[in-house]
């Protein structure tokens, strides 16, 4: 009923060579291995590369980011007209080192994901608690207003093209994993406030994918559970082996 998608978060990692080889690596890896979307999200400058090494293959391209204006005095930001034109496919908003590091809110999040949906890119929406409030009993409350904020004014027609990312933030690039039941549980808070917020037949064809130290040991239990249908994955998405045997594991 909804789609399994495995999507690679390179981060800053691969330049425009080392994307080349890896695509070229991964492609015969995982060719006919159809049961789920195969992602990868690269740096900006990898992007052209990457579209074209992956062209006639199943592995689509997203990238990282975007800016919420169309264009503009916004020194060093890219607009989803200029990934779109470079034949991007998908893109991570609302990434936790993105809202870390780089003072992402709610509010701009919710911008960036309205601009890239005006321009027809696909969003993976990322949102997740942090490790204190998973420690106070708060994590249902934290996603829940995470969702409602992050799709304030984005239409049922827009959200079919909206993935949404559960990515506990104490998981991500620390090898801790939620366990499979957390993991179900908090991805099913995010279903039922799609449900309060579009109605329960479009929170249920939404595909909401876990993230954080996902990887060859533990997919195929993750994405056993009813409420993950797929993954968002960092380091385990650089190295070709790894990546395709998460994707081997969603395909089985
Ligand atoms: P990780 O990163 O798999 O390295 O934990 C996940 C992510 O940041 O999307």
């Amino acid at each position: 009923m909804r789609r399994t998608v495995i999507a690679g978060n390179w981060k800053m990692n691969m330049t425009p060579a080392q994307t080349k080889a890896f695509i070229a690596e991964l492609a015969p890896m995982v060719a006919g291995m159809d049961k789920c979307d195969i992602v990868l999200c690269v740096p900006y400058v990898d992007i052209a590369t990457a579209v074209e090494a992956a062209k006639g293959t199943n592995i689509k391209i997203g990238a990282e980011n975007v800016h919420f204006a169309e264009s503009g005095a916004y020194t060093g930001e890219i607009s989803a007209k200029m990934l779109c034109e470079i034949g991007t496919e998908y893109v991570v908003i609302g990434h936790s080192e993105r809202r870390q590091y780089f003072g992402e809110t709610d509010a701009t999040v919710n911008l960036r994901t309205k601009a890239a949906l005006a321009a027809g890119l696909k969003v993976i929406l990322c949102l997740g608690e942090v490790k204190d409030e998973r420690l106070n009993g708060i994590t249902d409350e934290v996603v829940a207003m995470q969702t409602k904020l992050d799709l304030l004014g984005v239409s049922a027609e827009e959200m079919k093209n909206v993935i949404i990312a559960y990515e506990p933030v104490w998981a991500i690039g620390t090898g801790l994993t939620a366990t499979p039941d957390q993991a179900d549980e908090t991805c099913g808070v995010i279903r039922r406030t799609l449900a309060e917020l579009y109605g329960i037949e479009l929170a249920e064809s939404t595909t909401i994918q876990y993230g954080g130290s996902m990887n060859d040991g533990n997919a195929a239990e993750l994405l056993a559970k009813v409420n993950v249908d797929g993954g968002l994955i960092g380091g385990a998405s650089l190295k070709t082996d790894k990546f395709t045997a998460i994707i081997k594991a969603a395909n089985s």
